[in-house]
């Protein structure tokens, strides 16, 4: 009965997840949608996807949004199917890709991630690398199953490379805490699911350390490497101070490129990039 429970919950709360990011969709990549620090970040985790990976091979990109890192590796020649549960999202990336002459086969699905086995048997072993960029693994409520799904479309040794938001962020403790804004500063404090306001709606987010994330997929993935993203520079919402201080921020931007892989400073900050390899 509890197990029922749980998945009404959930199921309901995936609902309200594609309602926010559907009503989006349309100006995700505006200026302050894909800002300095967002492109800064992505570039990072685009150089960790190809240092594992060479043009050529086959990706599966989950959460794609509108499909930006999808169009840059297509482009690059890795074949590309790209997948988020919002239909606006996908839309999005399906005219993206639609619109450019590329060198390789680009698709884009509407499918969540708690959906993957809806990829049949045709699929298993059929990529070399999957990537999540910007947090959508924070959003599916059984990362045990989506490791099981994930070890059966990959090829022996394929990798996985996912950008997951962390749950010890510095800044937005400051940010928020100054503020005197507590409830929502220890937000990524909560235990399971909780409700993350965006544009009126509710993302239903969990918040990982990296080892509490990596447990997951443990049984059938070798952890590579991890590192912190955006731990000396503030999260992507804080750009204005970004733009009002470059100078120091780039010197920041410095800091995080050297020591995010440091331990204890590779499990904080906005995000955390992990990189796994299929045993
Ligand atoms: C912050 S956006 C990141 C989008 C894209 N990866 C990028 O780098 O710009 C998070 C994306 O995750 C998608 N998402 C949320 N929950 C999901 C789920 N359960 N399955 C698949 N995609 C999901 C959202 O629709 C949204 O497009």
């Amino acid at each position: 009965m509890a197990a029922v429970r749980q998945a009404a919950s959930d199921a309901a709360q995936l609902q309200d997840t594609r309602r926010a990011f559907d009503s989006v969709a349309g100006d995700y990549d505006g200026p302050r949608g894909n800002n300095e620090l967002i492109q800064r970040m992505r570039r990072t985790f685009r150089e960790a996807v190809c240092h594992e990976l060479p043009p050529g091979s086959r990706l599966l990109d989950l959460g794609c949004g509108t499909g930006i890192d999808a169009l840059w590796f297509a482009q690059l020649g890795y074949p590309v199917v790209a997948t988020d549960w919002s239909p606006g999202m996908v839309a999005r990336t399906a005219s993206r890709l639609a619109e450019e002459s590329l060198p390789v086969r680009a698709e884009a699905r509407q499918m969540g991630i708690h959906e993957l086995a809806a990829l049949d048997a045709g699929f298993d072993g059929s990529f070399d690398g999957i990537y999540s960029n910007f947090g959508p693994m924070n959003c599916v409520p059984d990362l045990a199953a989506v490791a099981g799904e994930c070890a059966r479309l990959l090829a022996p040794e394929g990798v996985l490379v996912f950008s997951v938001m962390g749950r010890i962020c510095p800044w937005e403790l400051g940010h928020y805490g100054l503020r005197g804004r507590f409830t929502r500063a220890a937000v990524r404090a909560a235990r399971g699911a909780t409700a993350v306001g965006m544009n009126r709606h509710t993302i239903w987010t969990r918040y990982y350390l990296p080892r509490e994330f990596h447990r997951h997929f443990a049984p059938r993935f070798t952890l590579v490497e991890y590192r912190a993203l955006s731990l000396f520079l503030p999260p992507p919402y804080m750009v204005d101070y970004y733009r009002r201080r470059q100078r120091w921020c780039e010197r920041l931007g410095r800091l995080d490129d050297r020591l995010g892989p440091w331990p204890l400073l590779r499990d904080m900050g906005d995000h955390f990039l992990m990189v796994m390899q299929r045993r």
